[in-house]
């Protein structure tokens, strides 16, 4: 529709009608027959609302949005079609490695395809838009949704961010805006906006306290990023930022998301995150954060009554200018413009494709090439690949479980996923199995649903499990032990204040190590761990994350060695808890600690260490690499002059196999008029090489690159030196220096 008819039908509109399009509903009214039923209606929502709405969450299906969108349409006074929109994280059916474990991957390009299968498929259930990809900095391990993330780097962070946005979208048009109209194209919703992972104490919804120039260093930079893809919507976060709430914090919304980087898409809250600033203390009803909100520019209410109830009046008391309301709704719609459902209300959904297409074989080996390049081998003392299948067991309470799809794996059957057993038997590995104990956690567990699911099992039965798991480990040369995080211990409200694996796993871990000691262990986990006791007590170590729906094949293909692991840490794992947040981009204080220095007045802990157990950017291979000296082309860049200093390593395969490492370019700014990170990701390329292949990996260092916000808060390059690191993870020393004159 021409813009001008949509302006047309936006003075159309009776003012119910414009609010209407700012509210949206819990798709569980329409999924029980656009009935307003009790316990479901927390939010006293009416039968009014439910006519006039502008979109709806959390109901899929081709057939079924197919009739709620007619029905809908047809009551609706000027048939405005609704959006629908979901939580596709990692996924719809076919389920891919959780974020996090994508950003282990280093390779961007791989989560762009993931996330174009995710969008077909989501397209063809008759999705609108998916509530992703999630690019909060994640430096804190116990939050739970770390697992969401891609990590603790901005510019790794960046990196995906585009990466997700191109792949749900396509490519920004002429006019600055995706091509949505096209088959499998559906809106990207970046969030949450902002720095909802520099909660206090990793707990989930906490207070943020950050200054403006780390919020503008290094919590905004991957949000840029997703609205320089094009993203067409952003999700405000639930936490205070300088004490004011996202959701009603002009200076975030408007100053920096509208007037400095030029976003002109829909901002919709986060759940129920309009109401809480009452909870937050800065709005005393509902009515005043309606008002609030309208005023930052949230344009649409996810699931509660704030607008709903209040805009109609806050315009009529003249609080609110209907060009303000305007303003919301014409987003709103041109939304629905450029998604084609004026045209085309039902868009791409189709209930044949959603049978051919979901979890189609293509899309389930794009899952598991992307599982195996997530995997992190931490450790490895010669026990991996495994030699010799058929002595080998496997042992622990994930061999059997399908349970290894992302917490927010919501529409995913677990039925759907490959276990590591049905992985052992796709591999012809004759391997023998037990569980050795249960999911048992330490503390009651509730899921997504907030249902508390009681994963404690009884003492005989665990017993029972653990000897029979001990005499099958006494029986074999290798015990691959599959231990970990069950996937409902991370996500939303899932913050831990231990770091540790359960301790019937522990146990289950050290009994196996007084009868074996040749242990493989298989780490399932959603956020970095203490794994001191699972490092020690194992041969070898690998990282497989949550894998998703091909996790058991994936698995097997690296452990058989058919795939060589390549993923490198996305989060520092910290020695302990006590750590956290422990990150490798620090700054050096004025009394930097290094290993060994004996001076007592040094910022460091004086029972534990400061490095973290494995530090960002690390991860082993089966092969082995060799990286060059860095060569410059030049060592003097002069200010101003938009050339680059082209910087370059030669990386060489010298092992035995065909295998990836990540080659990262780390830039130091010695001297600058604010402190600098020690060290800051610059670049990275992933690159493939047979045995006895190497390739010349070259990066372009432009000055933008070194721009920083100053004593003087403006953003730009400061003279002076500054330090390259290039090589296979953040601890890297092969060094070479320039200066911006
Ligand atoms: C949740 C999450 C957000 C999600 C939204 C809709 O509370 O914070 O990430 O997209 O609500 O489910």
């Amino acid at each position: 529709m021409q813009e001008s008819r949509l302006k047309e039908l936006l003075s159309d509109l009776t003012i119910e009608e414009k609010v209407g399009q700012l509210v949206q509903i819990p798709g569980s009214f329409f999924e029980e027959d656009f009935v307003i039923t009790g316990p479901a209606n927390a939010m006293n929502f009416t039968k009014e609302d439910l006519r006039l709405a502008g979109s709806v969450l959390s109901v899929v299906g081709a057939e079924k949005l197919t009739d709620i969108q007619k029905r809908f349409m047809d009551e609706h006074p000027h048939h405005i079609p609704l959006l629908f929109m979901a939580d596709i994280i990692n996924g719809y059916r076919t389920i891919f490695p959780v974020p996090l474990a994508q950003g282990a991957s280093f390779h961007p390009a791989l989560s762009k395809k993931a996330a174009e299968v995710a969008a077909l498929e989501s397209a063809y259930a008759g999705l609108h838009l998916l509530f992703s990809p999630m690019v909060d900095l994640s430096r804190d391990a116990r939050w739970g949704r770390v697992m969401e993330s891609t990590g603790e780097d901005p510019y790794l962070n960046s990196l995906f961010a585009a990466a997700i946005v191109e792949g749900y979208q396509g490519g920004k048009g002429a006019d600055g805006h995706p091509a949505l109209t096209e088959k499998g194209r559906l809106s990207a919703c970046v969030k949450h906006f902002a720095a909802y992972g520099g909660a206090i104490g990793g707990r989930d919804y906490n207070t943020v306290e950050l200054s403006e120039r780390t919020l503008r260093e290094e919590y905004l930079p991957s949000y840029q990023a997703a609205v320089e893809a094009g993203t067409e919507t952003v999700m405000t976060s639930f936490n205070v930022l300088n004490r004011i709430p996202a959701s009603g914090n002009r200076h975030l919304m408007r100053d920096i998301l509208r007037q400095e980087w030029g976003f002109d898409g829909v901002l919709i809250s986060d759940w129920a995150a309009i109401a809480e600033l009452v909870s937050h203390g800065i709005a005393e009803d509902q009515k005043e954060a309606a008002y609030l909100a309208m005023q930052a520019g949230v344009d649409i209410d996810m699931c509660t009554r704030c607008y709903a109830g209040n805009l109609k009046e806050l315009v009529e008391e003249g609080r609110i200018p209907e060009t303000r309301l305007d303003e919301a709704v014409l987003r709103v719609l041109r939304l629905k413009n450029r998604l084609g459902l004026f045209e085309d209300p039902f868009k791409d959904a189709d209930a044949s494709q959603e049978k051919t297409y979901i979890l189609c074989n293509e899309n389930r080996k794009l899952s598991r090439e992307a599982a195996a390049e997530s995997f992190v081998l931490l450790k490895n003392e010669g026990a991996l690949p495994l030699t010799d299948t058929d002595s080998t067991a496997f042992i622990g309470p994930f061999t059997d479980s399908a349970r290894i799809n992302g917490a927010w794996s919501i529409f995913a059957g677990e039925k759907d996923a490959v276990s590591i057993e049905a992985g052992i038997k796709n591999a012809g590995f004759s391997s023998k199995t037990a569980k050795g104990c249960l999911f048992s956690a330490d503390y009651p567990l509730q899921g997504m649903g907030g249902k508390n699911a009681d994963y404690l099992s009884d003492e005989k039965e665990e017993e029972a499990l653990l000897q029979e798991a001990v005499r099958l480990a006494g029986a074999c040369e290798t015990v691959v032990l599959t231990l970990g995080e069950l996937n409902i211990m991370t996500g939303e409200a899932a913050s831990r204040g231990m770091l540790d694996i359960p301790s019937k796993q522990q146990r289950l871990l050290r009994e196996i190590y007084k009868v074996n000691q040749n242990i493989v262990t298989v780490l399932f986990t959603g956020r970095p761990l203490d794994l001191r006791e699972v490092s020690a007590l194992s041969k070898a170590l690998l990282v497989v994350w949550q894998p998703g729906s091909e996790g058991g094949n994936a698995i097997c293909d690296v452990l058989s060695g058919k795939v060589s692991p390549s993923g490198k840490l996305p989060m520092s794992f910290p020695y302990c808890v006590g750590q956290v947040p422990v990150y490798y981009n620090e700054l050096s204080t004025g009394r930097r600690y290094r290993e060994g220095d004996p001076n007592k007045f040094l910022s460091k802990y004086i029972d534990i260490p400061n490095a973290p157990l494995y530090p960002f950017g690390f991860g082993l291979s089966y092969s082995a690499f060799a990286i060059s000296e860095i060569m410059l082309d030049r060592d003097i860049l002069p200010m101003g002059s938009g050339e680059s200093i082209h910087a370059s390593v030669t990386v060489k395969n010298t092992g035995e196999r065909e295998a990836a490492e990540v080659v990262q370019l780390y830039i130091r700014d010695e001297v600058a008029s604010t402190a600098r990170p020690v060290r800051a990701l610059k670049g990275i390329e992933k690159v493939f090489l047979k045995p006895g292949e190497e390739k010349k990996v070259s990066f372009a260092i432009s000055e933008d690159m070194l721009r920083l916000y100053g004593a003087d808060d403006e953003f730009r390059a400061e003279k002076g030196d500054f330090t390259i690191y290039i090589g296979n993870s953040s601890e890297t020393e092969n060094a070479a220096r320039f200066s911006l004159s």
